[in-house]
């Protein structure tokens, strides 16, 4: 599960009586699944569209749908709950719930627990284009806006009444966005103040002025790495070879292309640098680069001379002072000897081994198996996760276990 936003908060999810109801349950079901506490309240004619029993289901607590329901919890009806909720969604919303709102009526659980409610309220509504565009659905939608409640306004399209217009409840994912950006302010910031130094994807070694040795680096790891390191308030550079992934947005962006421009790329900022993560497939060898190219004669072989790259882990492995080094090991066999082989060799403080094999593959965008090694010998084996769930693991394990001491 990527870390979203809202993971972790309370959120009431009110759903009035529109034919839209059913998409509540997909709304009720991505809030759940993205770690949300999620209690749903119904009007009584929401539950002629779409049962309690789904809800519950989908959130594994009692929809309240009476003004005296009582919570899975024994809380006792609208007050308590209103007063944990992080934030109130209503979704669909009809003009009848808004008409409620926006006049401070209460006859029933919803409008009940949004009087008694502080916290961030969303509106998402879901009606007939001509109610929509009516005066006093305008006047009160723009009520209940001067109020601070945000609206995710209903979207164009095929209506249930058998009209086209605007009406239609906007999409799930729409409706999830409005929600995030109401709790990106309470983002985990725990590595501010740290600058981080990130490598992400192959390199390319030219060996003419058409053809290059490379890998099947993706790059995706380190820019997962590199993207929960500045969300959560790091300083990032990130130095990526050639990649057709899109690159997320850091502090300080660098495009290389063969082992040698990396490293130049890294010694130039590794003193400022407190952690530095190699995720990137540096190409382990080059071949001399012709200036023309190479020509095929008549069927005869060719053989290509390779020459190792630097290692550049090694290399600055051997002028580390205060940074952290925390080096990535692919193997096809022995995963952990060879790992910790690297470990050592290299003078890291951590490796994050990965196996090449048939159910493991490493590149592109499934998850994969890792494992961390701790130069202390500690280490720490994770279950199948992608990407991004594997680089936030990964900064908070350096985060308590490498930089304490600060
Ligand atoms: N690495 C590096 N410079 C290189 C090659 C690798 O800095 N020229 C880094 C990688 O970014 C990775 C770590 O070293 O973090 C281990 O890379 P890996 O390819 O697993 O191992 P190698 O050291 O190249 O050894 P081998 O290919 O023989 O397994």
């Amino acid at each position: 599960m990527a870390d979203k936003a809202y993971s972790g908060k309370r959120i009431v999810l009110g759903v009035s009586g529109s034919i839209a109801a059913y998409k509540a349950a997909d709304i009720a079901s991505a809030l759940t699944q993205g770690g949300a506490i999620v209690q749903v309240v119904m009007t009584d004619s929401a539950t002629q569209f779409i049962t309690p029993v789904t809800m519950r289901a989908l959130t594994g607590r009692t929809p309240l749908v009476g003004v005296f329901d009582e919570t899975t919890e024994g809380e006792v009806t609208h007050v308590s709950v209103a007063e944990n909720a992080d934030l109130l969604l209503v979704a669909p919303a009809t003009a009848n719930i808004i008409a409620k709102m926006a006049h401070g009526l209460a006859d029933d659980m919803l409008s009940t627990l949004y009087l008694a409610a502080k916290c961030p309220v969303v509106i998402a509504p879901a009606m007939n284009t001509n109610m929509w565009t009516n005066a006093a659905v305008v006047t009160n939608v723009d009520r209940l806006k001067t109020l601070g409640h945000r609206f995710v306004d209903p979207a164009e399209g095929y209506l249930a009444c058998g009209t086209i217009g605007q009406g239609k409840l906007a999409t799930v994912d729409e409706i999830l966005s409005v929600v995030e950006s109401v709790f990106e302010g309470d983002k985990v910031t725990d590595l501010a103040g740290l600058r981080f130094l990130i490598t992400a994807g192959p390199t390319r070694e030219p060996i003419d002025p058409v053809r290059y040795l490379s890998n099947y680096s993706t790059g995706l790891m380190g820019f997962s790495i590199a993207e929960a390191a500045k969300e959560r308030g790091a300083h990032v550079s990130l130095v990526t070879g050639p990649s057709e992934v899109a690159i997320p947005h850091v502090d300080d962006l660098v495009r290389v292309e063969t082992a040698e421009e990396m490293l130049e790329a890294i010694r130039a900022r590794f003193r400022q640098t407190d952690v530095v993560i190699m995720a990137a497939a540096v190409s382990d060898f080059r071949a001399p680069k012709s200036e023309q190219k190479l020509k095929k004669s008549a069927g005869r072989s060719r053989t290509l001379e390779l020459h190792e790259t630097t290692d550049i882990l090694a290399e600055i492995g051997k002028n580390k002072d205060r940074q952290v080094l925390v080096g990535f090991a692919l193997e096809s066999e022995d995963l952990i000897e060879n790992a910790r082989q690297k470990l050592q060799a290299k003078n890291l403080d951590m490796v994050v081994a990965n196996s090449v094999d048939e159910e493991n593959r490493p590149f592109g965008e499934g998850p994969s198996r890792v494992r961390f090694l701790l130069e202390n010998g500690s280490e720490l084996p994770l279950p199948l996760m992608s990407k991004p769930e594997i680089a936030n693991h990964l900064l908070s394990y350096i985060k308590e276990n490498l930089l304490t001491q600060e």
